[in-house]
This record gives structure tokens, C-alpha cells and sequence, in this order.
């Protein structure tokens, strides 16, 4: 008998086709991504998604095979980053699947880690409204990275486990069944670019880090920016720090850059399984909802004593 592409042991039952078919459309997805330039041109300007954004081939090739496959499945609503509306897959599915099916499309081109996010709820009558709620209402936060190796992070609201994939047995095998944010770290993940249009707290967090053993933390950092997501939260939840995309003063970053249902939502419930904190800057990710399906919200996580100075910073007067 062929082994499952992944154990059931930690996946609630009525879930478990619907991570399977996550699980086989991404072993599908890493074998595009590590064949790069021998393969399809991945990194070339399709399109323009709802929001302007540039859309990479990959981008739309991956929602149409996380389209495709989970048409199968217990899965009513599908809602991607690169659509504009609700898509109905399964008229008798129990669940609501978002999904930003390529994370971090700027890294395609130079063989640099990038992902698949997703996030699901029970499914409403209502298309939209199964998806604009409380992220608390979430049953599923979890992504793939495809790096150097391929890994699932996943939660059902009972722990973070991670697998990795086999390559040679193509079966994800579970590594950590209750993954740990280390409480507090030496490194902080921001685009120090944007300095200049950021909201004050931020700036003077940030500024009182780059003071380093002489500044209030009283200790030296290191500081790194990926520019993918994914790989930003598996560093985060491997090995501890804080990540901070703020609300700035450019126009369209007023909410800062990230989505809330694709990416802040689904990121924000695994880092908490974990132990770790995730905040808009001060409110929980996990207390807030959008009410636009690609509305964005500032992201602050990580390392929980390191969230939570940073909304400290939030509630002091500004110098
Ligand atoms: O939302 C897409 C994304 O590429 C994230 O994966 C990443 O964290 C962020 O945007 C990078 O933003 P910037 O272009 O400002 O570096």
C-alpha cells in the first residue's frame, strides 16, 4: 500500500483530503520551482492582480493548480491573492480556503525561498462573509516554503507542527509536533528602506535596536530582510526575533503592505500556536477582520517579549 502524502495523526478528519491536496499540489509546485530556468520562464510579468500588483507567471500558474486540485475537495469557498472575487468550488463544502498561492514572487527569478500561504474557515452561505470575520474564527492557519527543503508549518488551533518533505519518498513527515518561539532574540526584520515614511513608534523601536549596547535594549542586534514572508516566519519560528511591515505614510501603505485574509490571518495563528505574539503594532491580528477581501493590515511578530515592546512603543508619548 502507498503511504499518505502526509500522517493523519494531527489533522482533524474533516480537513485531512483538504491538507492532502494542499500537500500534493505543493510537491507539484516545489518540482516547478527547483527545475527554474530549465523549466518555464517563472519570474515574467503576466498581469496585474486586483490591487495593481504585478503578477508573475508563477503566481497564476500556482492558483490554478491549488484551484484545480481543491475543486475535489470539501472546500465550498476558495478566495486567492490574485482574484478578485470568491470563487464556489464544492457547492456541499464545509470550508472557506483563502490562499496566497505563491508568497514572496519577487525571489522567483533568484532561486531564494518563497511560499504558499492559506487559511480556513467553516464556510458561511455568504461567499464574502465566510472570509470577512475575526481571524480568531479561523480552523487552519498553515504554510509550504519551498527552500532548500520543502516544509509544511501548520496549525489547527491545538499546536504548530511542521513537516518536511521527503524528496525521495514524496510523503511530508513531521519533524516538530509542537513547534516553540524562543520568548525573546537578537534580530529584527523590517525594510529599513521605508525609514523615512514610517509611523513613529516604529522608528523609534527600530532606532533604539540600531542603538544596540548602548541604547535602551542594552544589547547589539543582527538585522535581515528576505523579502518573502514565508521565509521570514520560518526564521522567526526556528529560531526567534520580530518581523515589522507598519502602516507608512506612502500612498496605498496607509494599512501598511500585507493582506489580512492571505497572509496576516493565517501567519499570525500559527506564531501564536507557537508561542510567539502577532499584533497590528498593538491589537492582536487575531482580534481584528477586514471588511474588503484584499484589505491589508500593519504586521508585527515574532519573538513574544519583542511584540510586545513594540506596542509599548505604541502607548508612549512621541519624543
Ligand atoms: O506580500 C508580498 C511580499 O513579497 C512578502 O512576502 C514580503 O514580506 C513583502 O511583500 C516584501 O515587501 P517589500 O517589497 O517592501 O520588501
Amino acid at each position: 500500500m502507498t503511504q499518505p502524502v502526509i500522517a493523519p495523526d494531527h489533522i482533524p478528519a474533516d480537513l485531512y483530503d483538504v491538507i492532502a491536496a494542499l500537500c500534493r499540489t505543493s510537491i507539484d509546485v516545489a518540482a516547478i520551482i527547483a527545475k527554474g530556468p530549465l523549466g518555464q520562464s517563472l519570474g515574467n510579468l503576466v498581469g496585474e492582480n486586483s490591487d495593481g500588483d504585478g503578477q508573475k507567471a508563477l503566481d497564476v500558474l500556482c492558483d490554478e493548480m491549488f484551484t484545480a486540485a481543491l475543486t475535489r475537495e470539501n472546500v465550498r469557498w476558495y478566495a486567492s491573492e490574485e482574484q478578485e472575487t470568491v470563487n464556489s468550488l464544492n457547492e456541499n463544502g464545509k470550508y472557506a480556503l483563502a490562499i496566497d498561492p505563491l508568497d514572496g514572487s519577487s525571489n522567483i527569478d533568484v532561486n531564494v525561498s518563497i511560499g504558499t500561504i492559506f487559511s480556513i474557515f467553516e464556510a458561511k452561505d455568504d461567499a464574502e462573509a465566510s472570509f470577512l470575520r475575526p481571524a480568531s474564527e479561523q480552523v487552519c492557519g498553515g504554510y509550504v516554503v519551498y527552500g532548500p527543503q520543502t516544509a509544511l508549518v501548520v496549525t489547527f488551533g491545538a499546536g504548530t507542527q511542521m513537516y518536511v518533505l521527503d524528496p525521495d519518498t514524496k510523503v511530508f513527515i513531521l519533524v516538530e509536533e509542537k513547534m516553540t518561539i524562543a520568548p525573546t532574540s537578537k534580530e529584527f526584520a523590517i525594510n529599513a528602506s521605508n525609514y523615512r515614511h514610517w509611523v513613529q513608534p516604529v522608528r523609534a523601536y527600530v532606532d533604539n535596536c540600531l542603538a544596540g549596547k548602548d541604547g535602551p535594549h542594552g544589547k547589539d542586534y543582527n538585522m535581515r530582510w528576505v523579502g518573502s514572508l514565508v521565509a521570514e516566519t520560518h526564521r522567526i519560528l526556528s529560531r526567534g526575533g520580530i518581523f515589522l511591515y507598519p502602516s507608512d505614510a506612502r500612498k496605498g501603505y496607509e494599512n501598511g503592505r500585507l493582506r489580512m485574509i492571505y497572509e496576516c490571518a493565517p501567519i499570525a495563528f500559527v506564531i501564536e500556536q507557537a508561542g510567539g505574539r502577532a499584533t497590528d503594532g498593538e491589537t492582536p491580528i487575531l482580534e481584528r477582520q477586514v471588511d474588503t477581501l484584499h484589505g491589508r493590515v500593519p504586521l508585527v511578530f515574532g519573538s513574544a517579549e519583542k511584540v510586545t515592546r513594540v506596542a509599548e512603543h505604541h502607548n508612549m508619548p512621541a519624543v
